[in-house]
């Protein structure tokens, strides 16, 4: 094989896929359009799409809820665990370790296809409900049980809030859910197909998985964005600090993509719905700041929106935390995550890449009385 490096992976293949696309043009999961689906699924049916290929009927649509309700309770150890855990420690690593101890008590047995399809869906409603519980556990009250009858979405808001959400809220929950729910081999997917390729299992992937999402440059960006977005009072204090960011050359959160160099599908169906969400909030400030923002980034660098940059100010237009928000697109991911583990498991072959060596040439080792002492 001849060999080749590209820093970052960039531009290389490096494996197959049938359950996404990610090019220029279209963004495809299973071949259906994100524009499609945003208009006409939900993300239950997005799951059911991921996990076994095909949209559901009402039968399999009814199935799936009702499986994701009976898994969402949480083992009493694992509310326990959250409870003595410092209200510094972020969201992500809260759940990152609640992921890993909440499978101790994983019920499902098995490691073959069909158990990690129902493991799948067993840690897609756990991870709902672990944040949910932190959240309430944050703000001095009792995590609650599911309330039968919500759909994933604004199930979520229900474990955190006590209340049944508005439609608005739910719908543009699940909508950001839909986008976020699956990205070809972004790198927390591509951390979690790693895993999988040495033959460990699905939750130790998919905690991996979650440590490589919290970071700014993916997932973590849409905290990041918002954070950003905050420090302005005006689109006039807007404007003017992204002059100097940009003369700065700094990283702009929410901007910029590996593959996208025209825009990101998703953030153009996310922005229009969180236009019409600040029109009917009168948040329309907001939407001036983010737009200072936007028009230097994609008219004089050529540099556009991902789905991070609109997802959230969607979220604190929502009300819910910064906190919040990498969780919930962890929330999302679990679905392409746990497709990409099966579709690695299937046709495995183990991931081990070379390197380059750049370090020093070959040297004796010396005496440790003739070794100096750092500094
Ligand atoms: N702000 C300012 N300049 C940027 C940005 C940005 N957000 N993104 C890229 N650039 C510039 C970069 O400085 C570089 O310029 P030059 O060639 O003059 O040095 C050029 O564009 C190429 O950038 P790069 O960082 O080499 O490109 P990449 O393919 O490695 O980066 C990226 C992709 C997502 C890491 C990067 O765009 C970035 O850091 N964006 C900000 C973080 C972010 O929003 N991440 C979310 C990614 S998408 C959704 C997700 O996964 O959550």
């Amino acid at each position: 094989m001849p060999e080749s490096f590209s820093p970052g992976l960039e531009g290389v293949i490096a494996g197959e896929t049938a359950v996404a696309c990610v090019d220029q043009g279209r963004l495809l999961y299973r071949g259906y359009t994100i524009q499609d689906l945003a208009e006409n699924a939900s993300f239950e049916e997005v799951l059911h799409l991921l996990l076994y290929e095909t949209l559901p009927d009402r039968d399999q649509l009814a199935g799936i809820k009702s499986t994701l309700f009976k898994f969402r309770p949480l083992a009493e150890p694992v509310v326990q665990m959250l409870r003595p855990i410092p209200k510094s420690v972020s969201m992500m690593d809260v759940l990152r370790s609640a992921v890993s101890y909440a499978a101790h008590w994983d019920p499902i047995r098995g490691k073959d296809e069909a158990a990690n399809g129902q493991r799948a869906l067993w840690l897609t409603s756990q991870i709902a409900a672990i944040i949910a519980a932190r959240f309430r556990l944050m703000n001095g009250l009792e995590p609650i049980p599911p309330k039968e009858g919500l759909d994933h979405a604004a199930q979520i808001l229900y474990q955190c809030h006590g209340e049944a959400p508005d439609q608005l809220s739910a719908d543009l929950i699940d909508l950001t859910l839909v986008l976020y729910a699956e990205h070809e081999f972004n790198a927390s997917t591509f951390a979690c197909r790693v895993i999988c390729s040495t033959l460990s299992d699905l939750t130790s992937a998919v905690v991996g998985a979650i440590g490589a999402l919290k970071g700014p440059l993916h997932g973590g960006a849409n905290e990041a964005a918002m954070e950003m977005l905050l420090k302005f009072k005006s689109g006039e204090e807007a404007r003017q600090w992204i002059r100097e960011a940009l003369a700065r050359k700094e990283k702009v959160m929410g901007f910029g993509h590996r593959v996208y160099k025209h825009g990101d599908h998703r953030a153009d169906v996310l922005e229009r719905k969180l236009r019409q969400l600040a029109a009917q909030k009168g948040q329309q400030r907001w939407m001036e700041i983010y737009d200072a923002i936007k028009e230097p980034m994609v008219n004089e660098k050529k540099i556009f929106p991902n789905v991070d940059y609109p997802c959230g100010l969607t979220y604190y237009l929502l009300g819910l935390p910064i906190d919040l928000y990498t969780p919930l697109f962890v929330a999302a991911r679990i679905a392409g995550w746990s497709a990409h583990f099966i579709e690695q498991a299937r046709n495995n072959r183990l991931y081990r890449p070379l390197s380059q060596y750049a370090g020093p040439p070959v040297r004796p080792v010396p005496p440790l009385e003739q070794r100096k002492q750092a500094g």
